[in-house]
């Protein structure tokens, strides 16, 4: 039998060491795992958190084992890069902050051991992530094990693998599944037992390894989340040593034109994103916030989750399986290419696909997310997402690959033909462009590549539920603005079954210390679901209505937003049920039959106590006339230029920065200030200006777009703002 003891108690953590020699004095915090040293400074805003090498030190006796016995240490994440000392050796390297990594010390073990492990996350050229917008925690964030084994024990050196893999076939016509299972054994054995489904498989070893195959006739399918049954395949050997996993047998497709397809039946792959950090903790996350957050996964109802932009515990992929989500799983090849991070992105790729072979959850592996957004496409780019993918294929032959891809990227770029599938990030109606760009994005790319696979792999929209109002737009941080954003999405994603997949990004604020936006220091606040899971937005309420059909409800939008200045206020009501009655006060206002979103308009004037009532459901608020903007509701650091130029003050008759580039650059005087413009914006910004020469694409799309929006993404100051609207405004329009 293996024998797994928890590392997880008794630890020092010495935040400056000069050396392995300094740091094993031991001198410094007590500390359990898991534990990050940036649980407060990576969320605080500022973009000052402490990036370096930290160090972690653990004495110890030797453990109880058979003099034959071997004994491993096993870190299921550290990061980004640690190194291992035992009793003044070094004895293992693993660069790379997110995958399971083990090393043999049976050799080195004394009567009293010293334990010395450095981690660093500091910047460098060669380990991802390095460009992102996400704190990169650094500590020994989840669990460390000791694992003792017999002399002959089943694999646990290659790659952090579980030693026992399973490929489940499913024959949907036959009912019938036919599941290979392999096993990989260090040290001297003849043969290895496997079990699945109570029958019991001999199997001789060859060269380390054991294969057997069973047939399951009448096969419990695991369907998604309305039935995520699992099996369990184990192997043994004569000496005791025993490994098992769970496995789900299940069939997918995906049709360009249909969308995805779970086990012969159409199945909407409609879901959210999620980092893996809270409040007050960093990434240093018990099983509790798992749980935590896959209960908040249930309630919204999603069927899928794009775990990004890393390998995810293996407690979350496990929870993923059990609750049957859709899991898109990757590594954090992000935003920029690294000419000497190729050797990083393959081994992080290799772990996360042998460790998570076994999950039914996972059905594609991510190559990368967004990494042309500072980045050429050029042959070493390309060359990498080839080896990424050919190396995915090679390990996995049962799974697809994708990317996330940035709305820049031309979409005849062909770093799109890699992947087997893909789907794009898009932002237009948050930091750009405006809200219907998202459906025509999706609609011209899939008139134009009907036999590709597409789907929506980010888009939101950042609200601080303290910010509301009457009239929300577009850049105000408002949660009436989220809302409005989402409600566009959600009709369009309905419309489109063809988009494979579609996650909201994000489920959760989560936290990115080089924020300072919307009120809020160190956070991106585009989740559905504030960062101590404490406050569900009313988007959130949004996509329940619209996913979450077991549980009937009713949501009242607006809580937040008690003082109105309106004499008639907008009274919106999100739920999954038909019939709405509205009650004002005691009396009957309005009954409403419909679909997800629900608007009443109803006249205050006073303190007014509104409720939704559907069936059993029953939602509250209170709302109170006022004559003046509570201006807690009002982010006031929005930047001026957004309530600059009001209609008012700016000469119709002339071009100004609130019209269509396209309109503009259509006039010889007014086209030939932008142009010069760019062109200086170019110099400024090196390459990225060729990717727009040289991107019809992009120009279309920007051609569409307000010179304003594209001169607030470019980061332009308000002063060039100001100046380019003045030299428009001197420009008549042609008749
Ligand atoms: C990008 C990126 C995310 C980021 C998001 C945002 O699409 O992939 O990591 O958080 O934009 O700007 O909110």
């Amino acid at each position: 039998m293996r024998n797994i003891v928890s590392f997880n108690d008794n630890w020092k953590f010495i935040k400056n060491a000069a050396d392995e020699v300094e740091a094993a004095k031991g001198e410094g915090e007590s500390i359990a795992l898991p534990h990050t040293w940036n649980a407060v400074d990576g969320q605080d805003g500022g973009n000052d958190y402490h990036r370096g090498t930290c160090w972690y030190v653990k004495k110890f006796a030797k453990p109880e084992k058979n003099e034959t016995d071997k004994a491993y240490l096993e870190f299921c994440g550290a990061a980004m890069t640690a190194e291992i000392y035992l009793n003044g050796e070094k004895i293992s390297r693993h660069e790379g902050g997110y995958s399971t990594f083990r090393v043999e010390i049976t050799e080195r073990l004394e009567e009293e051991n010293t334990l010395v492990v450095s981690v660093d996350n500091s910047n460098n050229t060669t380990v991802y992530p390095q460009t992102a917008d996400f704190t990169f925690y650094g500590g020994l964030y989840r669990d460390v094990n000791l694992i003792i084994v017999p002399e002959t024990h089943f694999e646990l050196a290659y790659c952090g693998s579980q030693g026992i893999k399973v490929t489940p076939v499913v024959n949907l016509e036959e009912k019938k599944a036919v599941v290979t299972v392999e096993a990989w054994v260090c040290g001297d054995a003849d043969m290895v037992t496997f079990e699945v489904n109570q029958e019991k498989i001999n199997a001789s070893l060859e060269d380390g390894r054991a294969k057997a195959e069973f047939v399951i006739e009448n096969v419990h399918l695991w369907d998604g989340v309305d039935d995520p049954y699992l099996y369990t395949a184990k192997a043994f050997m004569e000496n005791g040593d025993i490994v098992s996993t769970r496995f789900g047998c299940r069939k997918y497709y995906i049709d360009p034109q249909k969308g995805f397809f779970l086990n012969g039946h159409p199945y909407l792959l409609r879901g959210v994103s999620r980092h893996q950090d809270f409040k007050g903790v960093g990434n240093a996350l018990t099983i509790e916030h798992h749980k935590k957050d896959m209960e908040i996964i249930k309630e919204i109802g999603a069927t899928t989750l794009r775990l990004a932009h890393y390998q995810h515990a293996q407690e979350f992929y496990d929870l993923c399986d059990e609750n049957g989500l859709i899991v898109w799983a990757e590594i954090p090849y992000i935003t920029m290419h690294m000419k000497n991070g190729r050797a990083n992105t393959l081994s992080q790729m290799e772990e996360l696909v042998v460790q998570n072979y076994n999950h039914p959850s996972i059905i594609c592996w991510g190559l990368s997310n967004e990494i042309t957004a500072a980045s050429a496409v050029d042959d070493d780019l390309l060359e990498n997402h080839r080896l990424l993918n050919n190396l995915c294929h090679r390990l996995d032959s049962t799974r697809l690959t994708t990317m996330a891809n940035v709305f820049m990227l031309e979409t005849d770029s062909p770093i799109l033909e890699i992947p087997d599938i893909n789907s794009y990030n898009l932002y237009f109606g948050w930091y750009l462009g405006e809200l219907e760009q998202n459906d025509e994005f999706f609609d011209e790319y899939h008139e134009k590549y009907p036999d590709r696979v597409i789907g929506f792999s980010e888009y939101g929209a950042d609200a601080n539920p303290q910010y509301q109002a009457a009239v929300p737009e577009k850049g105000d941080y408002t949660e009436s603005y989220q809302a409005v954003y989402h409600e566009h999405i959600l009709q369009m994603i309905e419309k489109r079954p063809w988009l494979w997949a579609t996650h909201v990004w994000n489920l959760f604020d989560f936290a990115a210390d080089g924020r300072d936006e919307g009120g809020k220091h160190g956070e991106n606040q585009k989740g559905l679901v504030t960062i101590d899971r404490k406050t569900k937005k009313d988007a959130f309420y949004l996509y329940k209505a619209a996913w979450n059909k077991k549980e009937p409800f009713v949501h009242l939008c607006g809580k937040r937003y008690v003082d109105r200045t309106e004499d008639v206020t907008e009274v919106k009501v999100y739920s999954n049920q038909s019939k709405i009655t509205l009650v004002v006060d005691g009396k009957e206002f309005e009954t409403q039959t419909g679909k997800t979103i629900f608007k009443f308009n109803v006249p205050i004037s006073g303190e007014h106590k509104i409720t939704a009532i559907a069936d059993s459901c029953t939602d509250s608020i209170t709302v109170k006339k006022v004559e003046e903007e509570n201006q807690d509701y009002i982010f006031i650091k929005r930047s001026p230029v957004t309530n600059w130029f009001d209609a008012d003050e700016l000469d119709p008759e002339c071009f100004s920065i609130n019209d269509k580039l396209a309109e503009i650059k259509a006039n010889p005087k007014a086209g030939a200030i932008i142009d010069e413009m760019m062109a200086k914006g170019a110099s400024d910004r090196g390459d990225v200006a060729d990717a727009v020469k040289d991107n019809p694409g992009l120009q279309r799309m920007m051609g569409r777009m307000t010179l304003i929006s594209l001169l607030k993404q470019s980061g332009a100051d308000d002063e060039s703002i100001k100046q380019v609207n003045r030299i428009l405004q001197g420009i008549k329009k042609e008749n």
